[in-house]
């Protein structure tokens, strides 16, 4: 393949390509473009699975609008696969996630997932993390004394005007300077009043489907 593919074609590539990891019972499904493709995809080949766990609202709609069932995840027993985009991912599968501010509920949704499958276009795949602002959920009383503890941390964080669908506020943190991003993910998270941020690195992808120009590739954790 050597036509220039733009940046959807790109995605929609990926997550059709996601559908061989798709064998039977119940998937867990992330949020955002390049997971709207996964959902169409998933559509077509529906009848060999159960169902779907949602990460979030949007997500549960597009799901049942295909006719697939949604479960809440408190009603099963964890599930084989979660697939889902990211908006940075490194070559130790480490991801800064929640550009559409669905950050914590898919970390809840992957931590049950025996294997976490990420689909991205190549513009994804970064050498560092943190060139996209870093998203932080919040609960709304603790937005300031979290923005201002984000800052000794280096960060300049701005209030996105976004509720999540926890009824939450997320800041995005700026000019973060990553260079741990499990140490980074834990540290952030101890801040009283964050609900979540949007490093998975405690727990990092096992495969990342990477779309690009030449195909998808295939890379493993640790391979
Ligand atoms: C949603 O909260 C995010 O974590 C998405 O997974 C991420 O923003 C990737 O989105 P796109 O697939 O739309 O690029």
């Amino acid at each position: 393949m050597n036509e220039q593919l733009s940046q959807d074609e790109l995605k929609k590539l990926v997550a059709n390509s996601a559908i061989d990891y798709v064998k039977s019972g119940i998937i867990g499904v992330g949020t955002g473009s390049t997971a709207n493709y996964f959902i169409d995809a998933l559509a077509q080949i529906k009848h060999k699975i159960d169902g779907a766990v949602a990460s979030s609202d949007a997500t549960a709609e597009r799901l049942k609008s295909h006719g697939i069932e949604v479960f809440d995840l408190n009603d099963i027993n964890g599930m084989d696969i979660y697939v889902d985009g990211a908006d940075e991912i490194t070559e130790h599968m480490h991801m800064l996630k929640g550009g559409g501010g669905a950050l914590t509920r898919e970390k809840i949704v992957a931590a049950n997932a025996k294997e976490f499958i990420c689909i991205c276009d190549e513009s994804k795949y970064v050498p560092i993390l943190g060139k996209f602002p870093l998203p932080v959920e919040v609960l709304p009383m603790a937005k300031s004394y979290v923005a201002r503890e984000l800052t000794k941390l280096g960060g300049q964080p701005q209030l996105r005007k976004f509720t999540t669908d926890n009824g939450n506020l997320i800041l995005d943190v700026h000019e973060l300077k990553i260079a741990d991003p499990i140490e980074m993910e834990i540290q952030i998270n101890q801040i009283v009043g964050v609900v979540t941020n949007g490093l998975f690195a405690v727990r990092p992808a096992n495969i990342l489907l990477l779309a690009t120009s030449e195909g998808v590739k295939t890379i493993k954790k640790d391979a």
